[in-house]
């Protein structure tokens, strides 16, 4: 294909809406990608209205149907290369099959749909027809998770034995939902948030940080999700005790009923040779703390190997990572760059024939959202028994 921007079109986004403004940003951060159109509001006549409102120009259309059936007569420079799906959960999986179907890649906000149907349904058409899908786990787009998964996948911390994974707000700790706010509103909805709510909506975020950053999976789990605010159908609080694939254990814990927390996603991975710390409230700097030494603060752009702890050579691709110096700081839009840049990268790998990865070491991808909604489900099951132990399901094909 031409070096044209890449044409990227929005299910969702009009009225209100939250993360598809970080997103529509982290798409135009590199000049290389562009929203081009959108369907963003559910009743018709007001997605044309808000499409006419965008702040830029772009083509409205009244639902993603008419979206995606509008695509195969447009000219080759205006057809869409992806579409992202910035919905609430219960709006995943028919626009992603259908954009599937119709040769449209897919980045799709997490969790990645309501059910293990749905999501075995979406890893089984993308891996049938090879189409990229990426899944929106943000925080993997920060330089500083590569670089902690380069450190523990490297070895250089021993054998995980123990993994805390915390993702801890406080904006639901009274009845939010009862005010009528458009973000509560739906998250503590079973049917249109899934089987969890705090545990589906920040929990596996928790999961996939835990999951990219050592490279274990979740093999099973002991539950408890509780709900603290009265009248509640779903989880307001998520503590889940897990067995890893390498025999160690971890903690998968959500709350969004600290008060006055905001977003503090953290992750602790402690080895057998060293401990390391990561937080997404300040992502730029990990920490690794090994025995008898003064600890080890390694700011993104500035880490250099043969310091007695990382070896000299560092993979080039991970020093070449970065977007500007060391000290000038990025955060949650640049995470998203990067997880947009990189999906494009494979993007145009797939419009030119080539192989492309999607195998998750970039950016999430159905398979990995396919284990979000897995853990979901199981933890669902360890719960309504008390907290036994309960395996994940085998994943699709293995
Ligand atoms: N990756 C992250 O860090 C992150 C952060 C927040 C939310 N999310 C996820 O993003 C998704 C959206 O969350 P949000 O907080 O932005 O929700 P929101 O309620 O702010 O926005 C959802 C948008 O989807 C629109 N919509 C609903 N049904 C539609 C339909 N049929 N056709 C077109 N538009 C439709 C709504 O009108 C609204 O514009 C959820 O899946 C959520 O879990 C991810």
């Amino acid at each position: 294909m031409s070096n044209r921007p890449l044409n990227v079109g929005l299910v969702g986004g009009g009225k209100g809406a939250f993360i598809v403004h970080p997103h529509q940003r982290a798409i135009h951060f590199d000049g290389t990608r562009r929203v081009v159109a959108g369907a963003l509001f559910p009743d018709p006549k007001i997605a044309l209205e808000e499409a006419a409102n965008w702040p830029y120009p772009i083509k409205g259309y009244a639902s993603y149907d008419d979206m995606i059936a509008a695509n195969k007569d447009l000219p080759a420079e205006q057809k869409l290369d992806y579409i992202l799906i910035v919905t609430p959960n219960f709006v995943h999986f028919d626009p992603a099959m259908k954009s599937m179907k119709a040769g449209i890649a897919v980045f799709c906000e997490k969790p990645l749909c309501l059910n293990l149907t749905e999501a075995k349904e979406l890893v089984k058409t993308a891996r049938a027809l090879n189409v990229p899908f990426g899944v929106a786990h943000t925080y993997l787009g920060h330089w500083t998770s590569r670089f902690a998964r380069y450190i523990v996948s490297s070895g250089l911390l021993g054998d995980v034995r123990w993994v805390d994974s915390y993702y801890l707000q406080g904006w639901l700790a009274t009845k939010l939902e009862a005010t009528g706010q458009q973000q509560a509103s739906w998250r503590v909805d079973p049917k249109r948030a899934g089987g969890s709510g705090c545990g589906g909506d920040i929990g596996t975020h928790a999961l996939m940080q835990l999951r990219y950053v050592t490279g274990l999976d979740v093999m099973a789990v002991s539950a408890q999700m509780e709900t603290f605010v009265e009248g509640r159908a779903l989880d307001d609080h998520f503590t889940i005790y897990c067995k890893l694939s390498n025999g160690g254990k971890a903690l998968v814990r959500a709350s969004q009923i600290c008060i006055g927390m905001k977003n503090d996603l953290g992750l602790v991975v402690a080895g057998t040779k060293g401990t390391l710390t990561w937080r997404q409230e300040t992502p730029e700097s990990i920490t690794v703390c090994l025995p008898n030494q003064p600890d080890r603060v390694y700011w993104r752009g500035a880490v250099t190997g043969g310091d007695g702890f990382l070896p000299q050579d560092l993979p080039a691709d991970l020093i070449a990572e970065p977007t500007i110096p060391a000290g000038h700081p990025e955060g949650f839009h640049d995470a998203f760059a990067r997880l947009h840049r990189c999906f494009e990268a494979d993007v145009r790998k797939w419009k030119a024939g080539e192989t492309f990865h999607s195998d998750g070491g970039k950016y999430a991808s159905v398979e990995d959202g396919w284990t979000g909604i897995a853990f979901i489900e199981t933890c669902v099951e360890s719960s309504h028994q008390h907290g036994a132990w309960t395996a994940m399901p085998k994943k699709p094909n293995s």
